[in-house]
């Protein structure tokens, strides 16, 4: 008897009923993009806002009903002034110039991490996108600015404590779910599969709690690269995977 293999191939296409259901990603390598090419590390995110348009495009026509992306981590602030305020001014272009086109897309934008630090127009902006996209039933696209896990959990245990102090909730009985529900992404499936562009094999405090049971798939393409058919050779990856979340298939 034949032992069959089942391999990903690069003609087996994309079974569209299978398809995860929220895809994270860790759009990494923007300054590795541009040192290779001897420009400034911020033509290299320059050059991230395309791979994400394109992707947000790809994914939208795919029916993917959810993605996170890493756009700016609690540990971000520590780059130089001018390389984090030119992410933050990238982050209120894009949003300027390409909400029409998310809105025709049907995206409806959201964002996880502690807003509080965004400020003037950075904030508006921010506001702004979430509001006028609210309605949109296509594409939820979350994006993750000044997120960090540990940050979240520790914003959750601060709220638990506060309402375990003032009586609202009874210390021994708190759940998974009493957790769960305090996280930024309560309202939130956790993610199926997370994408990390870069080579680099790690978490980078992205999704601490939420990623538990997520299929991780690491390429070697830079974000500025990543285009559309890399996008679908992860989710034929993540096709032949075999989630078993601890018991048995
Ligand atoms: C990811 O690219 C973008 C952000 C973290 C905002 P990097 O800027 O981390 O690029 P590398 O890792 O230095 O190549
Ligand atoms: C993770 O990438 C954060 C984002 C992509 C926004 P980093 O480049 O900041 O992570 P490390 O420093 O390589 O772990
Ligand atoms: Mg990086």
């Amino acid at each position: 008897m034949a032992i069959f293999k089942k391999k990903s191939r690069p003609d087996e296409s994309i079974d569209m009923k299978r398809l995860p259901h929220h895809i994270a990603i860790i759009m990494d390598g923007n300054g590795r993009w541009a040192e290779q090419r001897h420009l400034p590390r911020t033509a290299g995110h320059q050059q991230g806002v395309e791979a994400i348009r394109e992707i947000v495009k790809t994914a939208s026509e795919m029916n993917i009903e959810m993605m996170t992306l890493y756009a700016f981590s609690t540990e971000n602030w520590k780059r130089p002034e001018n390389e984090v305020q030119f992410l933050m001014n990238l982050l209120v272009d894009y949003l300027r110039k390409e909400i029409e086109e998310l809105n025709r897309q049907k995206v409806c934008i959201s964002t996880i991490g502690d807003l509080s630090r965004f400020h003037g127009t950075v904030r508006d902006e921010i506001e702004m996108a979430i509001a006028k996209t609210a309605s949109n039933n296509g594409l939820k696209m979350n994006i993750a600015l000044n997120y960090g896990g540990r940050n979240e959990l520790t914003r959750v245990i601060k709220q638990l404590m506060k309402e375990a102090v003032e009586g609202q909730v009874q210390t021994e009985s708190i759940s998974e779910d009493d957790i769960r529900s305090r996280l930024d992404t309560a309202a939130m499936p956790d993610p199926d599969l997370l994408i990390r562009t870069s080579g680099e094999q790690r978490i980078s405090n992205f999704l601490l709690w939420q990623l538990a049971y997520t299929e991780l798939y690491f390429t070697d393409t830079l974000w500025p690269d990543f285009r559309g058919e890399h996008f679908k050779e992860a989710i034929k990856d993540y096709q032949n995977r075999k989630r078993r979340f601890g018991g048995l298939t």
